[in-house]
């Protein structure tokens, strides 16, 4: 099957697979895949490691607005990297996860993030995840689509994961972050995590991976009369 040259917006709540079903969409489609979060991530390690983000969880706004001009954060194929350094891993651990929404709620924080999202949007055939990409950062995305799965599921998927990556989550403590971050996350002023009014919605608590790439390819086929 062949998607045309388009924007593909995918927003919803932590843990929802986003990720996931992007970068097969990307592989599958030859679409360049950029993970919006991993620039929170990014920024909010810097700020960690740089002394911006004291005990208590207290940002130095001023500090970090200080020093946003001169951070070279960038994609590259095997992850995001501050200057050339790989910090892929880094920026998954519990510690920024647990930081990254307050500092993805300054607003020049989005600024800074929207203007190197847009610059990647400019090239097409981009498929983007995040929290704002169908709302604000590509309201004219010709697909938009809204991840959502039950609490239960998501906190199961995202101490998996750890697991995976050699971690030692507490399911206790997965579960609180994944909460406070859909809080934190659907409550802030600027750019609020919410459903584009022209979004799909794709509930996955009970689908497999396949199931989804399944409905993606029939919202396509409907949406560009693809007939495949
Ligand atoms: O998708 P993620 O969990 O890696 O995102 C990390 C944080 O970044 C998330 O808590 C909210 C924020 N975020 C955002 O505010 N806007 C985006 N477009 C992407 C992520």
């Amino acid at each position: 099957m062949n998607i045309p040259d388009i924007i593909i917006a995918i927003d919803g709540y932590s843990s929802t697979g986003k990720s996931t079903l992007a970068k097969l969409i990307a592989e599958e489609y030859s679409f360049l895949y950029l993970d919006s979060g991993a620039m929170y991530r990014g920024i909010t390690l810097y700020a960690l490691e740089n002394g911006l983000i004291d005990k208590e969880g207290t940002i130095d706004e001023v500090g970090l607005r200080a020093a946003l001009p001169t951070l070279d954060l960038d994609f590259s194929t095997d992850g995001t990297y501050i200057g050339d350094r790989c910090v892929e891993q880094l920026i998954r651990t519990l510690e920024v996860s647990s930081h990254v929404s307050p500092v993805s709620a300054i607003p020049f924080v989005r600024s800074f993030v929207d203007e190197k999202l847009h610059a990647f949007g400019k090239r097409k055939r981009v498929v983007m995840d995040g929290r704002d990409i169908g709302t604000t950062v590509f309201p004219d995305a010709e697909v938009k689509i809204f991840m959502t799965a039950s609490a239960e599921v998501r906190a199961q998927r995202r101490f998996d994961e750890m697991k995976m990556k050699g971690q030692e989550p507490v399911m206790e403590e997965v579960m609180k972050n994944l909460l406070e971050r859909d809080y934190i996350d659907s409550h802030r002023e600027t750019s609020p995590l919410s459903r584009a009014a022209d979004a799909y919605v794709l509930d996955n608590s009970d689908m497999t991976l396949h199931e989804e790439t399944v409905w993606f390819q029939g919202l396509c086929q409907g949406k560009f009369g693809i007939l495949e």
